[in-house]
């Protein structure tokens, strides 16, 4: 699961990491764009139908042995993200979180720069932002990892093995 504000980074470094290893990518914003052909949106009556697709994703991605999937959401929260946690648990699955603790100004600055329907507002960014709390191993994660200060091949290969049911790293 990846955590961090819009324009932290999340989507790239998903992106990097399906260039390590073979993964299901499960996102908010590509579900959204399936269902409305709007990216990033945010209006409340979408949201239970595509929180609904991806936990069936992700519940699809992990019913594959070893399989790593990624979770790319905000997820900013204790209880947006439990439920996730709770669902990889169901699984058998190892949970880990991967965080990034952008500074607003900086994801500001990269939201501003994007163009068409990946402009998400700003005050949304910030809204975001002021609600973020930093993930935890107390909410049930096998992993909790800085990922603005990981590298994406060490990073593969320790998500590889937790999925192939070998300990996480100690830290
Ligand atoms: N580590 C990084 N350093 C500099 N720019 C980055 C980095 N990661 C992402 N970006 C840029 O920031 C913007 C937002 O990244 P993105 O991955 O789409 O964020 P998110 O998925 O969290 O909204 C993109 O334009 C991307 O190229
Ligand atoms: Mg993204």
């Amino acid at each position: 699961m990846l955590c961090g504000v819009q324009g932290s980074g999340k989507s790239t470094f998903a992106k990097a990491l399906a260039e390590q290893l073979d993964l299901v990518m499960v996102a908010t914003d590509a579900i959204r764009q399936e269902l409305t052909g709007e990216y990033g949106g945010f209006v409340a009556s979408q949201t239970r139908q595509v929180l609904r697709l991806a936990k069936e994703r992700v519940r699809s991605g992990l019913a594959v042995p070893e399989r790593v999937v990624v979770y790319d959401a905000t997820n900013a929260t204790v209880p947006a993200r439990r439920p996730f946690v709770l669902l990889a648990r169901e699984q058998g699955a190892a949970v880990a979180a991967g965080y990034f603790e952008t500074p607003l100004a900086v994801a500001l600055a990269r939201v501003r720069r994007r163009r068409g329907q990946a402009r998400v507002p700003l005050h949304a960014v910030r809204q975001t932002y002021e609600r973020f709390v930093v993930p935890s191993a107390a909410e049930g994660f096998d992993w909790v990892f800085d990922a603005s200060g990981i590298d994406v091949e060490t990073c593969a290969r320790t998500l590889q093995g937790l999925a192939a049911g070998r300990a996480a790293p100690q830290d």
